[in-house]
């Protein structure tokens, strides 16, 4: 995950409230000078501020008064660009100027954001975001076997309390109490907030001139075809989506037996090892394909060599470095601010790992509770990403300094992560010893990253569909949660192991709804990282599309210079071109398409559906 709140953050002080804006009419070089110069200068100075203000609350979420000053920071910030919105960009017109980066630029500046709500009701959605966020990261639950225990004592919070039992247990009954009572004290607490959250994040959308808050959301992805064009991506990967869960299917039912009612060919969303069975990892070993043949254990590996948290993290920029990128110890070293483990003196943290650039050019974090562990090693060399584009398009303007769309940033780490994750790189880093290369062994490799990857596309696809129709208003308040599960039948082919009701709020269970993150980025990125890394493995010379003989997930692109120079090329633009031109610069091609996917995993696909076939 990547702070976003840049753009979005509003704002209004009473006391610039007080100065009724003048409006100038710029001309283009003036325009210039006043983005190069004040505009650049100010804005990045707001921008450190309310990050500042938010790492400090993130980092102690109980404190009041440190959310007191975040309110404050987004407030101030808000001000800020609704003033420079009224005198300078509000009735810009993009084709009015010549320079494209200029066109672009306004055409980004024109938009509030939030901020153009009244600082009656910023404040208001600020608190109810906060107040989400709060419930979310702080819901603790009775372990099952003492439920009804005193929770200030012994209640188990998600992390790491909750996901150990979620991933270990292989009791049905236990699995079951878990993800109801997680429910019960996440979602179902704050389904009146959301109410509040979707009228006023609306109100805001509309004051921009757009329909909804959803409308919003789409927008950072230019263009007009968006829904039909993930639509196409999914209609790609679903045969492969479906084979695997008919498969996974399969094991369950071999481990749960008459418990799992697979009838009506939708599974029980409890028993995947995942809170939101969102990824499926954690059920490897029952689902593993060949049990005799070589598997990837580097878990083991890590606690043989007694790897530090620290070690992951420089294995991790280790990587990063022999592509000739930008070294980031900044982003971990915590003596300049930065938390990469669960703090033991007392306070309660947002553990939900992210990356964040401080906006000055000097400070980037990340903020992590790490474990040493394979997951958690595969996680640093996501928000690493993060921290890798920050670093790459730190020089572009302050409007630039994004992803080319959302999906780009959340698809860098991920793709070195692909590189990382084979078999032949965890040899030469010695976290793999004995690993015998046949067909048995790559396809339970293969099954691993099918867990995580494939197993996601229809999760990260469902999110932003069901609340694209809840800020339209298509589903209305009384059937939120039962329209959740209409998706979740529909993409996951998932159901609620329990009854489920209005009095519920599923979605609010999963971080990113009650944080008011977008998510069809997730979705996006796990298309783009596989065009990424095929591309870099072009580059390094370790893939050639025309050679059947060498398969594309073997690829390791390690100290690849010619790798790295093609990332940095794309990341450095930031989001100053269109996505689709930087998408060219990096892959060759300008459009999103999951052909690279589906070559990755071809074995994997022939052996599932001859299994299946069975
Ligand atoms: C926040 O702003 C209010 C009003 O401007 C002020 O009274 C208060 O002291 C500020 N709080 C903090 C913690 O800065
Ligand atoms: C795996 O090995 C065990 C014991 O060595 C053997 O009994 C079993 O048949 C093997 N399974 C497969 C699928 O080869
Ligand atoms: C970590 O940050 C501190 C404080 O800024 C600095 O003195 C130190 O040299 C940094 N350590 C490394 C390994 O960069
Ligand atoms: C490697 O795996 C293949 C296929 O399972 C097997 O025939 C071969 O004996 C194995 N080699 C070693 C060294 O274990
Ligand atoms: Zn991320």
């Amino acid at each position: 995950m990547k702070n976003l709140n840049i753009v979005f953050v509003a704002n209004i002080l009473p006391l610039l409230l007080a100065i009724t804006p003048t409006k100038c009419v710029l001309n283009e070089q003036e325009l210039k000078n006043l983005l190069a110069n004040e505009y650049e200068r100010t804005a990045s100075a707001i921008c450190t501020k309310v990050n500042e203000a938010e790492w400090n609350y993130e980092t102690d979420i109980n404190n009041h008064e440190k959310e007191q000053i975040v309110l404050n920071a987004t407030l101030q910030s808000a001000a800020f660009h609704k003033k420079y919105w009224n005198k300078y960009f509000k009735d810009l017109k993009p084709e009015d100027f010549q320079d494209p980066e200029i066109k672009r630029q306004v055409k980004d500046l024109k938009l509030l954001g939030d901020s153009a709500l009244d600082e009656k009701k910023l404040a208001e959605l600020t608190k109810t975001v906060n107040a989400m966020t709060n419930i979310y990261s702080t819901a603790k639950i009775c372990p099952y076997k003492d439920q009804q225990c005193d929770l200030a004592k012994s209640g188990l919070s998600l992390e790491p309390g909750i996901e150990a039992v979620i991933a270990k247990s292989t009791d049905y009954d236990e699995l079951l109490y878990v993800w109801k009572a997680w429910r019960d004290a996440s979602g179902a607490k704050m389904r009146n907030l959301y109410r509040i959250y979707v009228d006023l994040s609306n109100e805001a959308a509309v004051a921009n001139n757009f329909k909804d808050k959803g409308e919003v959301w789409r927008y950072g992805y230019e263009s007009k075809t968006f829904i039909q064009d993930i639509d196409e991506l999914w209609n790609q990967v679903e045969p492969l989506y479906l084979e695997l869960h008919k498969y996974v299917g399969s094991k369950l039912k071999e481990r749960f037996g008459d418990k799992l009612d697979d009838s009506d060919g939708l599974l029980p969303a409890h028993l995947f090892g995942n809170m939101w069975a969102q990824e499926w990892n954690n059920i490897a070993q029952l689902v593993k394909p060949f049990p005799n043949a070589s598997k990837i254990d580097v878990d083991k590996a890590l606690i043989e060599q007694k790897y530090t948290i620290l070690d992951l993290f420089q294995t991790s920029d280790n990587f990063y470095k022999s592509l000739g990128l930008i070294p980031s110890d900044i982003c971990y070293n915590t003596s300049a601010g930065a938390m990469i483990e669960k703090p033991t003196d007392g306070r309660e943290v947002l553990c939900h790992a992210s990356a964040w650039d401080f906006c000055d050019g000097k400070n980037y974090r990340i903020k992590m509770c790490t474990e040493v562990n394979f997951e958690d090693f595969i996680t640093i060399h996501h928000e690493m990403g993060h921290i890798q584009y920050f670093l790459q398009y730190a020089k572009q303007p302050i409007t630039f300094r994004e992803g080319a769309n959302p999906g780009f940033h959340e698809a860098i780490g991920d793709t070195i992560a692909l590189s990382v994750s084979t078999p032949k790189h965890l040899e030469k880093i010695n976290l793999l010893k004995n690993y015998n290369n046949s067909y048995e062994s790559s396809i339970n490799t293969l099954m691993d990253m099918a867990l995580q990857k494939i197993a996601f596309l229809p999760f990260g696809l469902l999110i932003d569909k069901w609340r694209w129709d809840v800020f339209s208003g298509a589903v209305k308040p009384e059937q939120w949660n039962a329209h959740w599960w209409e998706y979740r039948k529909k993409y996951q082919k998932i159901k609620p192991p329990v009854a489920r009701s209005e009095e519920d709020f599923d979605p609010g269970a999963k971080f990113h709804v009650a944080g008011d993150s977008e998510y069809i980025a997730y979705f996006v990125a796990h298309t783009l990282q596989f065009q990424f890394y095929k591309s870099l493995c072009v580059e390094a010379g370790e893939y050639n599309p025309d050679d059947k003989n060498v398969p594309l997930h073997n690829c390791d692109f390690y100290e690849s210079k010619a790798a790295g120079d093609k990332l940095r090329e794309g990341l450095s633009l930031g989001s100053s071109k269109h996505w689709s031109e930087v998408l060219e610069v990096m892959t060759g091609s300008r459009k999103l398409d999951a052909s690279a996917v589906l070559e990755y995993f071809e074995p994997l696909y022939k052996f599932l559906k001859e299994k299946n076939s069975k």
